[in-house]
């Protein structure tokens, strides 16, 4: 799907996925990820302001291991990558929560 098709979807709710799995979390970089958004959130209270409807969920490997954390935005089939805690933040406030996605750090598909 292409970006400029997912403005033109109707609403509906978005789940980001961070990728845990074996080759995302080789060093354990993707749980550490995981452990500091959520510090982040809490610490700001901006769990249901940021999040809202939508969810981060941590998952086991998606299937499109590349050696580094990948995030995933269900159902728009919008991969991620560069990810840090801001970048997470900005995908869940954009992407997820504004249905706008972040094309700086969108994963291309190469296939
Ligand atoms: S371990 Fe992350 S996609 Fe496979």
């Amino acid at each position: 799907m292409a970006i400029k098709d997912i403005f033109d979807r109707p609403a509906a709710p978005r789940r980001l996925l961070l990728c845990t799995g074996p080759c995302c979390d080789q060093k354990g970089e993707a749980t550490e990820l995981l452990t500091a958004l959520r510090a982040r959130l809490q610490a700001a209270r901006l769990d249901q302001e940021i999040v809202g409807e939508a969810s981060c969920v941590r998952r086991s490997c998606l299937g499109k291991c590349s050696g580094e954390p990948l995030a995933y935005v269900h159902p728009d089939d919008v991969w991620y990558h560069d990810l840090s805690v801001d970048t997470l933040l900005t995908i869940l406030r954009d992407h997820v929560q504004d249905h706008r996605p972040v094309a700086e750090f969108v994963l291309e598909d190469d296939g």
